[in-house]
């Protein structure tokens, strides 16, 4: 980075979260001074220790090694007025009802122009819906600041952060030139490679990597359906048509497509476009339908008002500690209105409530496999306990014979 009178480089606002953390982390192990500011007193102190608020694989590790040198961390807003740049990864404001909310954006900038300076450069990095970064920029001209505004969007997957923010192309926007240059300075320090749109390009290129992979899980989870509607395994059809026959490569396998992002950014871009979305919708109702089916199934093969029917894996994919949008509290929303009790257990997620994997199937009449963690692959199952395996961990298809 040039030489400057900020004392840091770059100061991540929101950045004790899953996206804010591993992109400081980052920016830090590659000699950047970074500041992190957050809210989250709490997450501040965990990471200040060396120790990550939430999993995220090599990332505590990286941290140990920047904390206290190039990485500093506090709930003090005003350290965003000692960095050059400030990149925000604050979550997408949106409703109950998941339309977005631009009054929390507003007032969330709002409270930063008293500690914004002139010459800094403002990097927007939460999905937000299309048009944002310009009303941004719009706001902050209003003040009388003479800052930069660029939008550079994050893509990498939960859980496999620190690996993907180095080797997936980085795209960078800006509401003008030096924004562009400036963000372009920023993320070229560890990025492999940048790809320069405009600020809505750049928006709705986000949005639409998320809803696309968002549709494809719903068009998977529809042949799913089908195929069990039909008495079928959809397994074993997935694995004919995917053998040798490049074409179908990109039809992923059955689940639950949750999580805080794609559910909510598909409702963006439909809010973005007069709700006159229906292949959004369609891919909505299959997705959040799938435990509602799996329920309804499970209701047709077994009496589950007599049975404890016990859930394992609560976060919302495989090997993570995040509840957000898991779609494993819907299923067990359902069968706690079916069945006689409902045990829960996760590998990663503290939750008082939920009981040792043992225990749940000692005492299980019937399982749902709600996120496939790996552990849960070596279980040896009792052999006349039945699982309701979505995911397919156990390979002998969804539903017990
Ligand atoms: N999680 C993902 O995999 C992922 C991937 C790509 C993009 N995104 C987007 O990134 C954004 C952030 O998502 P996340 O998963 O990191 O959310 P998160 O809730 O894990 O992190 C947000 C952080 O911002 C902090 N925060 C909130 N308000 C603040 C404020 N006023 N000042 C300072 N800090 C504040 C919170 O304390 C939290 O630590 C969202 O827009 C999301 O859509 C997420």
């Amino acid at each position: 980075m040039a030489e400057s009178e900020f004392r840091h480089d770059v100061c991540v606002v929101g950045g004790c979260g899953h996206v804010g953390l591993p992109l400081a982390i980052t920016f830090a192990s590659h000699g950047l001074r970074v500041s992190v500011s957050d809210i989250n007193a709490r997450a501040v102190e965990t990471v200040r220790s060396g120790r990550m608020p939430f999993l995220e694989a090599g990332a505590e590790e990286a941290l140990r090694a920047v904390i206290g040198r190039t990485l500093e961390v506090g709930t003090e807003p005003g350290l965003v007025s000692e960095a050059r740049h400030v990149v925000v990864v604050i979550g997408t404001p949106v409703d109950e009802h998941l339309n977005p909310t631009f009054h929390t954006m507003r007032r969330f900038f709002q409270g930063l122009i008293p500690h914004l300076r002139d010459g800094q450069t403002v990097i927007l990095r939460s999905t937000v819906f299309p048009g944002t970064t310009e009303k941004i920029r719009a706001l902050l001209d209003r003040s009388g600041l003479r800052v930069r505004v660029a939008f550079c969007p994050e893509r990498v997957a939960e859980g496999k952060a620190m690996e993907e923010l180095v080797v997936l192309p980085q795209i960078v926007s800006g509401c003008d030139e030096r924004a562009v240059e400036a963000a372009s300075e920023l993320f070229g320090t560890i990025a492999k490679s940048l790809i320069v749109l405009s600020p809505l390009e750049a928006e709705l290129t986000k949005i639409f990597a998320n809803v696309w992979r968002y549709i494809q899980f719903a068009t998977a989870n529809q042949f799913f359906m089908i195929a069990a509607d039909h008495g079928l395994d959809f397994y074993k059809l997935h694995d004919a048509l995917t053998h040798d026959y490049p074409r179908m490569a990109g039809l992923p396998r059955g689940g639950f497509a949750a999580g805080p992002c794609l559910f909510k950014d598909t409702m963006q871009l439909s809010a973005a476009y007069d709700n006159n979305f229906a292949l959004g919708h369609a891919a909505m109702l299959v997705n959040e339908g799938l435990p509602n089916f799996l329920v309804k199934h499970a209701k047709g093969r077994f009496d589950l008002a007599t049975m404890t029917v016990g859930l394992l894996g609560m976060a919302f994919k495989a090997e993570s500690d995040d509840p957000r949008e898991s779609l494993s509290y819907k299923l067990r929303k359902l069968l706690e209105a079916e069945a006689e009790t409902v045990l829960c257990t996760d590998e990663y997620i503290r939750d008082p409530n939920f009981l040792p994997v043992e225990e749940v199937l000692a005492r299980s009449d019937l399982l749902f496999i709600g996120a496939p963690h790996r552990r849960y692959r070596e279980l040896s199952l009792p052999s006349d306990l039945p699982v309701v395996d979505v995911w397919n961990l156990y390979g002998r298809g969804t539903f017990p014979g």
